[in-house]
């Protein structure tokens, strides 16, 4: 048992969060995670892909069918709350709010607020947005509506940009972590403990927390929780094929690279396809390192699109597949409630430690 302010405010047994993960709904990792006793996260950024299926990388109709996206959002939340309803399991809706993506931010805002005000149990059990990758300002508003409300950031400058709109929880997402990461490379190690140190709001740590001595590293470092993403990609339940799964039970640290993506820098398995996607990407310093406006978007959308195809095709060496460098540290696919219990016993087990382990005098 390890009970830090992060369960009290969402109420949830365990410190930990799922992080969202597109481009799939995560909606069975979402229950398992919250059958386990953490924060099961249904994530959206690929739903809002059937919008515009020609500018989107996957192939949006195979993954989602032909509902418009807040209709595949509602299914997913009621899919959530049935099967998370004998065990009281506590979930949540990430919402990238890229300037890009803002009217399917909205959208997915405006269907989430109605699921809960239609039905009790989804009122119950569907606690938090997280929302992520843009502006924090707009969207205090989650509060009034009654949510708990968590932004995610990359720098301390972002974390007090939002502590100031009034959020609830600071995720604090270093540049080892998996698929989307800031311009800037600034890792957990670094950025932890200086967001905690910058803000009053309870902060969680994002990026290479995979097991009990990382989560305890976290709590030490300030935080009052983590986020993990690529971890629990590789679990018996999660929504990933499973090439992908075994991609990450396989690799060592080093085989990750940070390249393009449609919106902003993102960190990929190491194959052919992410070099592909570095070498397009290198082309374009020194724009992308001073975030510059790019031209080139369609050339990354093909790449990507192509790499999404060969995700399907199980083509392991041209697929495109995110994944943080954490995947050094992990190598076996436990079910969800086992990992997390192991994690939680393992930090608790690891902060007891810590006295002994401590040099005196
Ligand atoms: C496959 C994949 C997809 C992701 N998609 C999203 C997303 O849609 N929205 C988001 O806020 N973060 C996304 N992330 C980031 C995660 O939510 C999480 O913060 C990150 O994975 C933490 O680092 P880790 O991979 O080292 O655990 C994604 C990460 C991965 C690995």
């Amino acid at each position: 048992m390890l009970h830090t302010r992060l369960c009290d405010i969402i109420g949830i047994k365990h410190p930990i969060m799922q992080g969202g993960m597109g481009p799939y709904k995560t909606e069975s990792l979402a229950i398992a995670v919250a059958n386990a006793g953490a924060l099961g996260i249904i994530s959206s950024i690929g739903m809002a892909a059937t919008m515009l299926p020609e500018a989107a990388p996957v192939d949006a109709i195979r993954l989602f069918g032909s509902d418009p996206p807040p209709v595949i959002l509602q299914k997913s939340i009621e899919a959530v709350t049935r099967g998370t309803r004998t065990s009281g399991g506590v979930f949540g809706v990430n919402i990238p709010v890229a300037s890009e993506f803002i009217l399917a931010s909205e959208m997915f805002v405006k269907q989430t607020i109605e699921s809960c005000q239609s039905d009790s149990d989804t009122e119950r059990s569907l606690r938090v947005i997280v929302t992520s990758a843009g502006n924090p300002k707009p969207w205090s508003l989650l509060k009034k509506e009654g949510f708990i409300w968590a932004h995610v950031v990359p720098s301390v400058y972002h974390a007090k940009k939002a502590e100031q709109a009034g959020a609830d929880i600071i995720v604090a997402s270093g540049h080892e972590g998996g698929a989307h990461v800031s311009w800037e490379p600034v890792h957990s190690m670094v950025l932890v403990p200086a967001v905690c140190k910058a803000v009053k709001t309870p902060v969680v740590g994002a990026g290479g927390f995979c097991d009990g001595a990382s989560l305890a590293a976290a709590l030490c470092l300030g935080a009052v929780g983590i986020q993990m993403g690529t971890r629990l990609i590789a679990t018996q339940e999660s929504d990933f094929e499973p090439m992908w799964k075994q991609a990450i039970i396989e690799r060592e640290e080093r085989r990750t690279l940070v390249g393009r993506g449609l919106f902003g820098p993102m960190r990929f398995l190491r194959n052919t396809r992410a070099e592909d996607i570095v070498r397009r990407t290198l082309e374009d310093i020194p724009d992308f390192f001073l975030g510059e406006p790019l031209d080139s978007n369609e050339e990354i959308l093909e790449l990507e699109r192509l790499g999404f195809d060969d995700l399907i095709d199980a083509k392991e060496e041209t697929a495109l597949m995110f994944g943080g460098e954490v995947v050094g540290r992990i190598d076996d696919l436990p079910t969800t409630y086992d990992l997390i219990q192991r994690i939680i016993s393992e930090a608790s087990a690891t902060l007891k430690t810590i006295p002994q382990n401590t040099l005196r005098d």
